[in-house]
């Protein structure tokens, strides 16, 4: 049964949705250890250039091949160009691999949330607490299925009734945590240190390597290449201000970035001293560093609380705008109803993501490529399949496409414009290679990060 195609309501209401996908586990675990890492200040300043040349363009290009298809990604590319059909496939794998591992780190913050909640933060200030947690066979599965449940429900409601609703709440909600985050860190004793730590360039860290790192930290934190802003872009009315709407969606997720790393470093410098190396990344600077430095705050049982709660609505409106991805292609693609393709989705996900959870644990033993399941399908997504999507967009659109259809969809200014092919021609598809050459160089051992 096919069902007349949904779509936001309102400008804001997109705005926000994408920002939602856009800001997420990315933003919040490893763009401050990046920064940190790769020279503080000069880090910031490299990925903002980035963000405004290639992060726009990219975006600028998907956005617009959903709207004016008004389809997600297999059909827009079908209906652009039927030879270039395959171009959607394989930008329809990256949210069907990651949607179920993104969920099971999602159920470990659901987790996190509850143990603060109920009072229990304490024990969680062990390493250890977190190990034992993970390779639980059942737990992790449980608050997995909790966490994918939610978001499905939320995609089942539909775009209008669920995604723009559940966004408009939440990303604003999301944004007043985040800077009061920022704001009682930044009064605790030590913490200036880290303040300029984080913000003070640091030139004799800045390489190639920091500009690869904010190039693949850039396409990742955007939601880039998994066609999720072809979706997005497909619910979004045709008189709206599509570049307008770009740069907001970049404000959002930078600047959340930034206060991320406002919060992170200098917690973590006022409870080690000064160490950087006490920083971490991931998970284990997630669920086991922050912990700990909350514990030794004043009031750290709230503040933990406070910053999982935030945690979990950045990932809530990321596995949202995942699942949506992969619901739209199959709606679009199959005519079935939305809720017979939510049910079919959510199938598929429990079966990949629960390797993913057990990838942690009791199959740990189970190898792919020498990774447990969770990260091989992190591997395959985002450092392989990704970076090939995102060049073979930019060459559809640079030289197949032609960066006019574009223009005109999006009514760029004529500066903005020549911005946009120069890079959609020449600048993005060089870059993106070497993201995809160093990381699986660094996969391989080759090459490190
Ligand atoms: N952009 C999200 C982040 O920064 C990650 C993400 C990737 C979300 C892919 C959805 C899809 O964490």
């Amino acid at each position: 049964m096919s069902e007349k195609r949904s779509g936001f309501s309102s400008r804001i209401g997109f705005v926000l949705a994408a920002a939602g996908s856009a800001v997420g586990l990315g933003n919040l675990w490893r763009f401050p250890y990046l920064a940190a890492r790769y020279g503080g200040g000069i880090f910031l300043l490299v990925y903002l250039v980035l963000a405004l040349t290639l992060g726009f363009t990219l975006m600028l290009a998907e956005i617009a091949i959903g709207r004016k298809t008004g389809l997600s990604a297999i059909g827009a590319f079908r209906s652009l160009n039927k030879k270039y059909t395959f171009i959607g496939y394989l930008a329809s794998i990256p949210p069907v691999i990651i949607l179920p591992y993104y969920c099971v780190i999602g159920g470990w913050v659901t987790k996190y949330l509850f143990v603060y909640l109920t009072g229990q933060g304490g024990a969680a200030t062990q390493p250890s607490y977190f190990d034992n947690f993970v390779v639980q066979p059942l737990q992790p599965v449980l608050w997995f299925a909790l966490f994918l449940g939610v978001t499905a429900l939320v995609v089942l409601l539909g775009v209008e009734k669920g995604i723009e609703k559940v966004s408009k709440w939440m990303m604003p909600v999301l944004v007043v945590l985040s800077l009061f985050m920022a704001v009682y860190v930044l009064f605790l004793p030590g913490a200036l240190d880290g303040v300029v730590y984080y913000l003070k360039p640091d030139f004799s860290h800045f390489s190639a390597k920091t500009v690869l790192a904010a190039m693949g930290q850039l396409f990742y934190s955007m939601s880039l290449a998994m066609g999720i802003m072809v979706t997005y872009g497909s619910y979004m009315k045709k008189e709206d201000d599509l570049t307008g709407a770009v740069h907001q969606i970049e404000i959002f997720d930078t600047g959340i970035a930034f206060l991320s790393g406002l919060m992170i470093v200098p917690a973590v410098f006022a409870f080690s001293g000064g160490d950087p190396e006490a920083l971490g990344q991931g998970t284990s600077l997630m669920f086991k560093t922050l912990p700990q430095v909350f514990h030794h705050m004043p009031g750290g049982h709230i503040i933990g609380g406070v910053f999982f709660l935030l945690v979990l609505l950045a990932a809530l409106t990321s596995s949202i705008s995942l699942m949506e991805t992969v619901v739209s292609i199959l709606q679009d693609r199959l005519k079935w109803s939305r809720r017979v393709t939510c049910l079919a989705v959510l199938g598929l996900s429990v079966l990949l993501g629960v390797p993913s959870s057990l990838g942690k644990g009791a199959w740990n033993h189970i190898r792919l490529l020498g990774n447990d399941f969770f990260d091989f399908f992190d591997f395959a997504a985002n450092s392989v399949v990704m970076p090939v999507v995102a060049i073979l967009i930019c060459l559809f659109v640079g030289y197949v496409l032609k960066p006019k259809t574009i223009i005109e969809e999006a009514r760029l200014s004529r500066r903005n414009a020549t911005l946009f092919t120069v890079i959609i021609r020449y600048v993005a598809p060089v870059c993106i290679l070497l993201i995809l050459i160093t990381s699986v160089l660094d996969e391989l051992g080759l090459f490190s990060f």
